[in-house]
């Protein structure tokens, strides 16, 4: 009888440590992550999250342990070619070019990844941008410009988001396009990172509470009490 082996997780963060300015900011994490799943990261300010994230980027390397992408190790440099276009990273810094308008702003990352462009406008009607698609960004809100990022992400559409703080200035109906579009990700198959202080609803989401790093001092707040 013909026994199949089953397949390595997609990713496998396997005991890892990372330092951050000569300091262990993160210390023994495991975690597994198939196809279909989400990994929400909580914590106290400071605790390791963006870093964690970055990790998964690749702009940290890990001191210790590994991170394995199908079974390889992410830092050698042949998987990592590979497993980097595999990334979609949406951050505080969004990277929107003020003088482009709304629409070129979506179209020059889906032209950066070698496609026709065309995803962009459906991507920005879906997050409700549609109707401002060829104002100059520098006319859009806070949270305008959280969406027009989140519209980046559906039209490059890559398996693994990495997603700080996305839902940081989103109104309640941008919340739950959020909401939305992760979990339509996940049912194609995706991937999702999510560092928030905030609760975004992400149903049988993994959830890994990073600690406080230092014994926190008595702050003005605590004399209130
Ligand atoms: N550019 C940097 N260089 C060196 N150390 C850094 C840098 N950025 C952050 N750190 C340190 O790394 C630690 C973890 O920071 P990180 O940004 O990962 O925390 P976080 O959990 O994302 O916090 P927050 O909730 O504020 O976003 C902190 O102690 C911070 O001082
Ligand atoms: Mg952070």
């Amino acid at each position: 009888m013909l026994i199949r082996k089953p397949p390595p997780p997609r990713i496998l963060v396997n005991n890892v440590s990372c330092m951050r300015n000569a300091q262990t900011v993160l210390r023994n994490i495991n975690v597994t992550v198939h196809d279909g799943s989400a990994l929400v990261l909580t914590g106290p300010n400071g605790s390791g999250k963006t870093t964690f994230l970055r990790m998964l980027a690749g702009f940290s390397r890990p001191s210790a342990g590994e991170i394995l992408w199908n079974g390889h190790d992410t830092t050698s440099p042949g998987v990592f070619q590979q497993y980097k276009l595999q990334l979609n990273w949406l951050s505080l810094k969004d990277a929107i070019k003020n003088k482009l308008t709304v629409l070129e702003n979506v179209q020059w990352f889906e032209v950066l990844e070698g496609k026709d462009g065309s995803a962009s406008l459906p991507s920005l009607e879906l997050m409700g941008l549609g109707r401002l698609a060829n104002e100059k960004a520098r006319m859009l809100s806070m949270g305008q410009r959280k969406r027009l990022q989140l519209a980046r992400l559906l039209a490059i559409d890559r398996p693994i988001w990495l997603m700080d703080e996305p839902s940081v200035a989103l109104d309640t109906e941008g919340v739950e396009l959020l909401e939305y579009i992760i979990a339509r990700h996940r049912k194609q198959g995706g991937i999702v990172f999510v560092a928030t202080h905030l609760p975004i609803e992400i149903e049988d989401a993994m959830d890994l509470r990073l600690p406080q790093r230092f014994p926190r001092r008595k702050t003005s707040v605590d004399l209130l009490d």
